[in-house]
């Protein structure tokens, strides 16, 4: 037997002896590496004589070939081997009695909806909720948005198939864009004055890290006598406060437009920076913080309050809409909602809530 015989031996027995791919990749070096055995044999083929070189060339290359080919055959192997243990070790049998700890959890998105209901209720505030499936009428065209309006460009919205006008108020033809139909389903069923919240599902064509084909919204809207800005401002604040349980929440509200809000304002948040990570609070400075938008709002529109068949002399009122799974990944710092809706329940063990953490004011709304 030549020495390459034997290392061929000693190689392929090594591979084949490899009980993991770490073992594997420790062959491969000790065979291919730079300072590898194989690697060697074939720096040295350099410095023979050309009668030596050609029985030792094929001798060599072949070794080369048999090592790496038994190399990726036994790599092959050894994941499917992993993968195949993954898949055993993950297995849900469906058919089994639920087992109370695997048992589901609260997702972050209900806790937060339940968080937002208990934080309204104090400041006098009901839940109002309105139809997922809406019509164009309550969805756009009452809210000061027509037709030809760029803004329903924008909205990227979900159609019904079949026939419709704008003026339709009773046939659904599309998937609410926003919550704000809500707004308008309120002032048609009862009498100012008005103070509701409305979370629920809303849906956008569109998907990325922070955007899902469905996501959540809550709406607020206050109709009354002599409202002002100056009322939108404290409520969003004394929410925000409640919300994040901190006092030094800092707000700035920057002009901004929507059809159915006039004036209409942005609200952003405060941040700090704390270990680079973004902490609500304090802040809004460059150097060590900054702003957030968290809301959109602004004073209801005359048109949309006389859309409603209200006297917009006599009432006036404010508005404002939110994302809600936005806010639940800034209080509890997800960092990818997509996950919010692959029903994972090892996400949900990690971010859900029990069913017992039921949010109260006195208790402070966030979970223990
Ligand atoms: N509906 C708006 C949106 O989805 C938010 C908004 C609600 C703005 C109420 C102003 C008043 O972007």
């Amino acid at each position: 037997m030549t020495e390459t015989d034997d290392l061929k031996t000693h190689l392929l027995t090594a591979i084949e002896a490899a009980a993991g791919l770490d073992a594997l990749e420790t062959v491969r070096v000790e065979a291919l590496g730079k300072q590898g055995r194989v690697t060697a044999l074939l720096k040295s083929l350099g410095s023979l004589t050309p009668e030596e070189r050609q029985v030792q060339g094929p001798a060599i290359h072949g070794l080369r070939e048999a090592v790496t080919t038994a190399i990726a055959t036994r790599k092959a192997a050894l994941e499917s081997a992993a993968l195949e243990a993954k898949l055993a070790a993950e297995r849900v049998d469906m058919t089994l009695p639920v087992d109370v700890p695997l048992a589901g959890t609260i997702h972050p998105v209900s806790q937060v909806m339940d968080e937002l209901a208990e934080i309204f209720a104090d400041l006098g505030f009901a839940v109002a909720t309105g139809p997922e499936l809406e019509t164009d009428w309550h969805n756009f065209t009452a809210l000061n948005i027509p037709e030809s309006h760029p803004a329903r460009a924008m909205h990227d919205t979900f159609y019904l198939a079949g026939e419709h006008t704008p003026e339709d108020r009773e046939r659904p033809r599309l998937l609410r864009t926003h919550t704000s139909p809500v707004q308008i389903r309120t002032m048609l069923s009862q009498k100012p004055p008005i103070r509701i919240i409305a979370p629920g599902r809303t849906y956008r064509s569109d998907s990325d890290a922070t955007h899902t084909p469905m996501f959540h919204q809550v709406e607020g809207l206050v109709i009354d006598k002599g409202i002002t800005m100056g009322h939108l401002k404290w409520t969003l604040e004394t929410f925000l406060k409640a919300f994040f349980e901190r006092d030094d929440i800092v707000l700035r509200l920057r002009p901004s437009y929507f059809p159915f809000t006039e004036p209409s304002a942005e609200v952003d948040v405060g941040y700090t920076l704390q270990k680079g990570k973004r902490v609500i609070g304090g802040g809004g400075d460059v150097e060590n913080g900054g702003w957030m938008e968290v809301l959109g709002s602004g004073m209801v529109h005359p048109k949309v309050i006389a859309a409603c068949g209200l006297d917009p002399e006599e009432w006036q009122g404010f508005a404002f809409g939110c994302g809600i799974d936005r806010l639940a990944m800034l209080k509890y710092g997800m960092d990818d909602l997509r996950a919010f809706f692959d029903g994972d329940i090892r996400w949900l063990k990690h971010y859900g809530f029990s069913a017992l953490d039921v949010p109260t004011l006195s208790g402070g709304v966030g979970a223990a």
